[in-house]
């Protein structure tokens, strides 16, 4: 039996992951770092259109500062963020970006040399900071970089699969892993544990996340009695290509790109007559959906145009380049002559675990950052530009706190939970491999993400929610009765995806409970039976708790220090 001990595990290769792993590294800390795909190709890899911070560089940004964007980071989560979290989080930007800088970003410039800023959606000012539209691919590989050299602290495991925690007396002790090269289980003990897993957008067939942001991340804590906050808060982005889903980056429209309907309309006059195409994304996702169920799709279809033919060749080639090539590799169209046929898709989670400003889980010795944590900086919007900030600020704090705690302590030599950690593992993946039952795993999914995308999407109502709702404990029942999966050992990803297909079932189980349960609409939750927010009943958090009958559902208070709720005009 292979059991692995390290001071603290870090669990995910993306931003959050990434950033976690260095600060405790360059605190000393003896670190295992588990991750299901190498880190350079996570998802935080994918995003394009740049990181926020009140920087100040943008000839209209000067009176920018840290207030001003949490201030419009609480408005743009529709006041369900919690503002000391959010004000943490947007005081520390201009430190981050600036550490960014000198680990060795290639942020774009402006003439005099300073970093590039540009407009997004619900920002007063000019303050989202940029490389090109491939930012996160830049910080994560200086993020990685950084972690090259400490590699004698750190030991990456990499093509591992976190299945379950490891936990005795509310206390996380390590984690159970799937070693995907060799298909055996291995156990990983340590004094604490950093779960930064990404997002959950693969409950959804529309979503433009990468395959490996399924939420067992999200389901995994939650299996083991961990509290997970807000997910009924699905942010679908507006400019996804159609068919393929991929994102088509806010910057383009903060660069100036229009919306059109099939009149040649800039609809969006008529839904956030100041703001335009750069109103937060909850609302220019609802106008354009609006403009399809009205009828102004283009040819009649589900779709409106992302026209950037105005910006010119040089402005494209130099700021969007990467959505030039997405539209020539997968539509065969070049953005500089032809506008770009786009639909929202889901693209964003803001719930997750939930855990406090010192990214605390309420298990001790386990944290959570990044977008697989619910701080909440977010609160029922997000605003574009903040996730990959989250992640940088969220994981520096979460690698700062788990290595204090776990700093001198050496590498944990009771290992006494792990042989019936392994055990109760085996047993459970014994019994879910072995259901020599007739359903096909992958058409349950299938049918899942039908059920997403169709009835727990940007307009709610409860008679689709109920619908949904008995669905997916349809299909919950009908995944007692799968096929045995196929029985080989090495890269097996049968068995991987039928854990992950598990775990979006559980998980969309409470988006949709939440979803139909909170009778208002805010931010991304938009529900036309209850059209208005309702902060007499709604202000607060939802928590989900795992029973074997289903998610719990409770509630707390959202943290209010300055902003009191105010109607959201863009
Ligand atoms: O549109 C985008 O480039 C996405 C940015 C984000 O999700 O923050």
């Amino acid at each position: 039996m292979d059991v692995h001990a390290h001071e603290l595990i870090v669990v995910g290769g993306g931003l959050a992951g990434t950033r976690a792993v260095d600060e405790a590294a360059l605190r000393g800390v003896d670190v295992g770092w588990i991750s299901k795909i190498y880190p350079i190709r996570s998802h935080s890899g994918e995003a394009q259109g740049g990181i926020n911070a009140a920087l100040c560089n943008h000839p209209d940004g000067k009176d920018d500062s840290a207030e001003r964007h949490a201030y419009d980071t609480t408005k743009g989560g529709d006041f369900l963020g919690d503002q000391d979290a959010i004000q943490i989080m947007t005081n520390q930007a201009p430190i981050t970006v600036r550490e960014m800088e000198h680990w060795g970003v290639p942020f774009s410039r402006f003439a005099d040399g300073t970093i590039a800023q540009r407009p997004f959606g619900g920002a007063g000012f000019p303050r989202t900071c940029y490389g090109a539209d491939r930012t996160g691919h830049f910080l994560l590989h200086a993020t990685y970089q950084k972690y090259l050299t400490m590699r004698e602290r750190v030991h990456l495991y990499d093509e591992y699969y976190a299945i379950g925690l490891i936990t005795e007396d509310n206390t996380c002790h390590g984690i159970i892993t799937f070693n995907l090269h060799t298909g055996n289980l291995e156990a990983f003990v340590s004094h604490a544990v950093i779960f930064a897993t990404g997002g959950s957008g693969r409950n959804y067939g529309r979503t433009t996340n990468s395959y490996s942001s399924t939420g067992l991340g999200v389901t995994m804590p939650y299996w083991a009695g961990v509290p997970i906050k807000d997910m009924e808060f699905v942010q679908f982005h507006p400019t996804a290509i159609i068919g393929k889903h991929i994102l088509m980056t806010e910057g383009a429209r903060g660069e100036g790109a229009y919306l059109l309907n099939s009149e040649g309309e800039r609809f969006m006059k008529r839904y956030a007559p100041n703001s335009m195409e750069i109103a937060p994304r909850d609302i220019v996702a609802r106008a354009i959906e609006t403009e399809l169920r009205e009828g102004r799709g283009i040819n009649g279809e589900k779709y409106v145009h992302l026209d950037v033919r105005h910006l010119g060749k040089k402005k494209i080639d130099e700021r969007l380049p990467g959505i030039k090539a997405i539209c020539e590799d997968f539509l065969g169209i070049d953005p500089i002559t032809k506008p770009v046929p786009i639909r929202p898709a889901q693209h964003y989670t803001m719930g997750g675990i939930d855990c406090d400003t010192t990214c605390k889980t309420e298990v001790n010795g386990f944290y959570a950052c990044g977008e697989c944590a619910c701080v909440s900086v977010h609160g029922a919007n997000r605003l574009g530009g903040n996730s990959l900030l989250e992640t940088l600020v969220f994981g520096e704090i979460a690698g700062r706190n788990a290595a204090l705690a776990v700093k001198g302590k050496g590498k944990p030599t009771d290992h006494s939970l792990v042989k019936e950690a392994l055990r109760k593992k085996e047993a459970e993946l014994d019994e879910l491999y072995n259901r020599g039952g007739t359903e096909n795993p992958y058409e349950i999914r299938d049918e899942l993400h039908a059920i997403m995308d169709n009835e727990v999407q940007i307009f709610r109502n409860k008679e689709d929610l109920e619908k949904a709702l008995k669905g997916i404990r349809d299909l919950e029942k009908r995944f007692h009765n799968i096929r045995s999966i196929s029985k080989g050992k090495v890269y097996n990803y049968d068995k991987t995806w039928t854990l992950e297909i598990k775990a979006n079932l559980d998980i969309s189980e409470v988006i949709t409970l939440g979803a139909l349960v909170r009778e208002e609409s805010r931010g991304g939750h938009a529900r036309t039976d209850f059209p208005t927010r309702d902060d007499e009943k709604w202000l607060k958090h939802t928590i989900a708790r795992f029973t074997e009958d289903g998610p719990e559902l409770s509630y707390k208070p959202v943290t209010i220090t300055k902003w009191q709720p105010e109607e959201r005009k863009y």
